[in-house]
């Protein structure tokens, strides 16, 4: 037995983490506490492609306030389902940040690596003010002082898929977040 996919179930995904609902309420919260911070100066949001798109999508729309968004794209070394922490830029900003108030829009935080390299890279950038919402972060893992100032939910530290999370590029549309058990 595993979680219903695509029209059946698949013994690849164990157990639903975060469900439609959930995902929807907590968004929702997210998007009116960034929005009440933010009054006077809009933000610019920035998503990590491609895991955020979904959140990005919803989120954008929760904040009821003149929001621009832009996207970046990182690779990290490692296998389908491991990251290596050896961080490259793969898709940079169109947008220059410098004097703007930036959101970095973060599917999952799992060493926190990741998010340890796009903060040094866009604080070089002089931004008017740098923070972080993560939709997901893995409990206990972070390697290194984060700082993150939004949060969606903590998550035991299983591999996930959905809502933006891949393995191997597929599941990314699935509604929910579930874990994946299958091969890497
Ligand atoms: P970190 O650098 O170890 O924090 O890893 C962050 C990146 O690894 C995320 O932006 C995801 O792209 C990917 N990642 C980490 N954990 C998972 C997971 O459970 N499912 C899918 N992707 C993940």
């Amino acid at each position: 037995m595993g979680v219903k996919a695509y029209g059946q179930e698949d013994p690849n995904l164990q157990e639903v983490v975060v469900s439609a609902p959930e995902l929807a309420k907590r968004v929702a919260e997210l998007g009116a506490e960034i929005a009440d911070d933010y009054i006077g100066r809009d933000p610019l949001l920035v998503a990590v492609l491609k895991g955020a798109f979904p959140f990005m999508a919803d989120l954008a729309r929760a904040i009821d306030l003149p929001v621009e968004v832009d996207f970046m794209a990182v690779a990290s070394y490692g296998s389908a389902t491991k990251t290596s922490g050896v961080v490259r830029l793969v898709k940079d900003l169109d947008l220059d940040i410098s004097g703007r108030h930036v959101l970095v829009v973060e599917d999952i935080v799992d060493s926190g690596l990741t998010l340890s390299f796009l903060r040094r890279n866009l604080l070089a950038r002089e931004p008017a003010s740098l923070e972080i919402c993560a939709l997901l972060i893995k409990e206990g893992l972070q390697k290194t002082q984060l700082d993150i100032r939004y949060t969606g939910f903590v998550i035991p530290p299983d591999f996930v898929v959905g809502y933006g999370l891949d393995v191997n590029q597929r599941y990314r549309n699935l509604p929910v977040v579930c874990t994946y058990v299958g091969p890497s």
